[in-house]
């Protein structure tokens, strides 16, 4: 069986953003027979940046039950949090001892804060914790002690992958074949979902929709999605909208082709927002009860979690001892 496996950090509510690019795609190739997956929640990555214990629980709860609730199968699918499996955290430094620097200077989250601080003349490395910096090398230690061969992800997370197979080539260069080099899954399709404000969903943007939003605020969020209103009846636009680009993940087929008919007619985009309310509202209305049930149940989930921090660990534990004895540790 192939292996897939991906992970979502705790540093806020689950988004649309998440749900497309990640979380949908994941679903759907668990369910299939030919694929052993493995999906957990990125808590130490986390950490580089919710740095209060409070909210750190409450949001890796929220991670918990939202993958739950959206139907992930425990029996079948190894769901663990990465803080329960040691051996990523030992393979980690493993890693880092075979990681030139200079490739986690090429990192775009690090780059991104950097070149910030530069044009803010600030210090280059203000507001940067390791964790930052090294946030790669977690990641392919993650990703490599499973040998997962497919990691479906939202194209942000691309170049992680891309690092992962690096340091993969350069471990097996010193020490001889070990990892599997990891593929991405990225869908050209729902690869960069649009947020409020026609930018990546992110949080960091503060543009997200919430994908367990109530109904009343969810409403109102997608009426503030930035339309522009020189363009109200201009047909062949559907591909540009945002309100298409989401509409489209939550309708059916013959939904999706009734809506494009409507963008050709000139639907207006008061219509166009009620119509993709009513697409997201119905989707989501089982797995936001479910949710909720869940969040008022912490220990059933504590219970799933460490069941499959356990059978994480029945794999990556003698794997770990391979490869210590490859560098020489046993
Ligand atoms: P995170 O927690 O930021 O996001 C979780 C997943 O959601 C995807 N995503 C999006 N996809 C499409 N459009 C968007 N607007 C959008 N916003 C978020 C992300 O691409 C991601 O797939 N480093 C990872 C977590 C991680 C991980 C891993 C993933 C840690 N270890 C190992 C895969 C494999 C992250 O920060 O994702």
């Amino acid at each position: 069986k192939q292996r897939v496996l991906t992970g979502i950090k705790p540093t806020g509510r689950i988004h649309l953003g998440n749900y497309v690019g990640a979380i949908k795609p994941a679903l759907k190739l668990a369910e299939s027979e030919e694929f052993q997956a493995s999906y957990f929640i990125a808590d130490y990555h986390g950490m580089t940046k919710v740095q209060d214990a409070e909210e750190m629980r409450n949001l890796t709860r929220g991670i918990a039950a939202a993958w739950l609730a959206l139907g992930l199968d425990p029996e079948k699918v190894t769901f663990y949090r990465q803080s329960d499996v040691p051996e990523i955290f030992e393979l980690t430094w493993i890693l880092s001892c075979v990681t030139p620097k200079g490739l986690m200077n090429r990192a775009h989250a690090y780059k991104a804060m950097t070149d910030g601080n530069k044009g803010a003349g600030q210090e280059v490395d203000h507001g940067v914790n390791m964790g930052v910096y090294t946030y790669p090398v977690l990641m392919a230690s993650d990703i490599l002690l499973f040998q997962a061969d497919k990691v479906p992800v939202g194209k942000d997370q691309l170049q992680h992958i891309e690092i992962a197979r690096d340091i993969a080539g350069y471990f097996n260069k010193q020490y001889g074949g070990t990892f599997k080099l990891p593929e991405h899954f990225i869908q050209e399709q729902s690869a960069v979902v649009p947020g409020l404000d026609g930018r990546k969903m992110s949080k960091s943007y503060n543009n997200t929709i919430p994908l367990f939003e109530e109904p009343a605020k969810l409403k109102k969020l997608i009426n503030k999605i930035k339309t522009d209103s020189s363009l109200p009846t201009d047909p062949k636009d559907h591909d540009q909208s945002v309100i298409f680009a989401l509409y489209r993940e939550f309708a059916s087929q013959e939904e999706v082709s009734v809506m494009k008919d409507r963008f050709r007619d000139g639907i207006s985009w008061g219509e166009a927002k009620a119509e993709l309310f009513h697409a997201i509202n119905g989707k989501m209305t089982g797995p936001r009860e479910r949710y909720m049930e869940l969040m008022g149940s912490p220990e059933k989930m504590e219970a799933i979690l460490a069941r499959g921090a356990q059978r994480a660990r029945e794999t990556t534990a003698p794997f770990l001892t391979e490869i210590k004895k490859k560098i020489g540790i046993l």
